[in-house]
Order: C-alpha cells, then structure tokens, then sequence
C-alpha cells in the first residue's frame, strides 16, 4: 500500500472526505499518515487502525516523505506549505480541495466523470497537482456533463442559490442560530391563531434589522432573507464566485486559449440563500442546435451515472429536486426541462447537488484513486 498524507481531514469537508473513503474501503489500499497544523503528537483517528501518531502538517521534512498528500485544510494552508514542499524538491502528487493552485497552468481541475481523459493525459505528461473545482462548477457538471460533451451548449448563465455550507461550517451554525433567534422572537405570536400576521412580520423584520442577530460569518442575517453576492468583489462587477463558473467549467473541459479551442460563455449571478449543504442553480442554456427534448433527456442521463432527470411536473419538482432531497446523495437531479420562450433552442434547467459530496470531497477520493493506479 502507497503511504498518504492527509492534512485537513478534522474539518467538514475533510470529515465528510472520511467518511467517504471509509465507505469505498479506500483505506485498504493506502497506508494513511495523518497531519496536524495544531496538534501534532496527538493519536489518528480511532477507526484508522494501525496509523501512526498525527505529524505536524507544516514541517516539510515530514511531508516530503509522502508520495502523495491529499489536503482539505483550507486555500491559507496551501498558500503557507505547498511552495515550500516543492522548493525543497518534493516530487509528489499534491491532491487538493482549495482553490489556491486551481487555475495555475501546472495544476488540473479534477472531476473524473466529467474530465478523466484531461486528467489520464496530465499524468502522462508527468502534472503533479490535482485540485477539486469549485462546488457550484462541480456540482453542474456531474449533471450537464452530456450536454458539453455533445458540443450542445453555446451559451450558458447560471442562477445559483447556495447553501449556507459553502462558506463553511461556523456559517451553517450562524444561520441555525438566527432562524432559531427570529422564531423565539414572535413564538407567543406564532403560538395564536388569532394573532395577526403583519405583527408577526414586523417582529421578524425588527430583528433582522436591529443588529442583534449573530451575522459575524455572513455578514447579514440570511434567515429569511438571501445575498446576491458569494466570495470577493473583483471589482467590476463580477463576484469571484460567478467568475469561477466561467473559467472553471472550460478548464475542466478542457476548452479555451490554453487548450487552443474556444471557450464557451458561461455567466450569471451566485445567490447566497438559507439551504444547509445543497447548492441549486437556474440555467438557461442556448444550445448550438434545436434539440428535441426527449433526445435533451437522454443526453442528460448519459452524460455521468449520477446525472438523474426529474421529469418536468409540479410534483416530481417538488419531491425530487430540491436540497432537502438531495442531501447526503451523490445524485445529481436536472429537471424543470424545457424549451423556453425565446426559441427552440433556448433551454431551462434546474439542478441541486450535495456541496460537500460532489461538490468537495468526492473528486477529491476518487482522483486519489486514481493516482494509486
Ligand atoms: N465558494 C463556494 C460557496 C464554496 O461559497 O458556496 C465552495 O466552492
């Protein structure tokens, strides 16, 4: 068994990255070393029998001795080690969730169902870093993958609306507390059948204005409420967000100046919203040719296993493609499917996919995988 380093593996990622690999019996195939950035010393975890005791994941000479390390601890972390590692001459396969090293021209986005033949031709020119994409990209990938690979899509924008998780653990907890604070708030309200209902919205209203909700991590109250804005402003315009879905999406393909083909149009607005771990988005796609939608559903469904089209009624919709359906599934639901009113080639669809799953750590396990050989 090849020897692993694992860096980040405590945090919600790294734990759902765990539990992943323990369920696929991925542990039976590596020896597992497992680091620390605060307490090194300390014992592996309980289930990973036989592992030494946890190394200090910022001493290059320990990390120098893994052939592959595999980190979830955050962008800062790489930013800190990985430059160091490979000045001090490591050769190894750096297998990464943050998106620190994603767009540099030594580095692949990995999303095997979708781009295994960008991923088999990077290891054979000798690429050593392999990155997980970012969630939104990922997750509408593993469902349109069909739809790219047929060269269908002209053009595409993205509506998203993101779970609480993609900012981070301490962000689902904030938005936990603040549904928890405005119910207490007008309980007794709530609790009347008489009361009325705009008393109870001036109550809700006068708590999300007054400052006392906890917003340190979002910035403003997102319980019952939303934010049209995700991650940092690049200043014209854009949000670093809504910038990924264009790059990302063409790099993973494959598709752009760097690959000497052109890239495909890929824009729109990412909406923070008060779901828990699933991130949703609205496309309108403007597809090359009028495709009729039977062929559409079938494409969809060849494009990765996991893509599941939900067919396009109120109940199905209501069932099958929303976050709370979707949560702790690798599936990837696409519905709401239909040719639009602009013309038979302009195309809805709607898709929600588990943020941490496909969105996170399952690129990331299965990449791994895939270095093993
Ligand atoms: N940037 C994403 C979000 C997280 O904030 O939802 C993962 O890429």
């Amino acid at each position: 068994a090849q020897a692993v380093g694992l860096v980040g593996w405590r945090g919600m990622v790294g734990s759902v990255l765990m539990q992943r690999m323990r369920d696929e019996n991925d542990f039976s195939l590596i020896e597992p070393v497992f680091f620390s950035t605060s307490n090194a010393g300390g014992k592996a975890p309980a289930w990973a029998e036989g592992a030494g005791p946890l190394q200090d994941a910022h001493d290059i000479e320990s990390l120098k001795k893994l052939p592959i390390i595999l980190t979830a601890q955050g962008g800062d972390y790489t930013t800190a080690v990985y430059g160091k590692l490979r000045e001090a001459g490591w050769q190894g396969i750096w297998i990464d969730a943050a998106s620190t090293l994603r767009m540099a021209d030594d580095a692949i986005i990995v999303l095997d169902p979708v781009n295994r033949s960008v991923i088999d031709a990077a290891l054979s020119r000798g690429v050593k870093n392999f990155v997980g994409g970012n969630c939104t990209v990922s997750c509408m990938l593993m469902g349109l993958a069909g739809l790219f690979h047929q060269d269908l899509v002209e053009w595409m924008t993205s509506m998203t609306y993101q779970a609480a998780s993609g900012g981070g653990a301490q962000h689902m907890r904030e938005l936990l507390t603040q549904f928890g604070q405005i119910n207490a708030e007008v309980r007794g309200l709530l609790d009347d059948p008489a009361s009325a209902i705009l008393e109870i919205d001036r109550g809700v209203l006068a708590l999300q204005q007054g400052g006392q909700l906890p917003a340190e991590h979002f910035g403003v109250p997102l319980a019952g409420n939303l934010i049209p804005w995700i991650d940092k402003d690049l200043g014209n315009g854009v949000s670093r967000e809504e910038w990924k879905a264009g790059v990302e999406t063409n790099k993973i393909l494959g598709r752009g100046d760097a690959f000497g083909t052109p890239a495909t149009p890929i824009d729109g607005l990412c909406v923070r919203i008060g779901a828990m771990r699933c991130h949703s988005q609205a496309l309108t796609i403007k597809l090359k040719r009028d495709v009729p939608l039977d062929e559409i559903e079938d494409i969809l469904r060849q494009g990765t296993s996991w893509a599941k089209v939900i067919p396009n009624t109120r109940e199905a919709s209501m069932r099958d493609l929303t976050p709370v359906a979707v949560t702790g599934t690798l599936d990837i639901p696409v519905g709401r499917l239909r040719k639009l009113e602009m013309g038979p080639s302009y195309l809805s669809a709607f898709t929600v996919g588990d943020q941490l799953l496909w969105g996170a750590a399952e690129p990331l396990r299965r990449m791994l995988r895939i270095a093993l050989g």
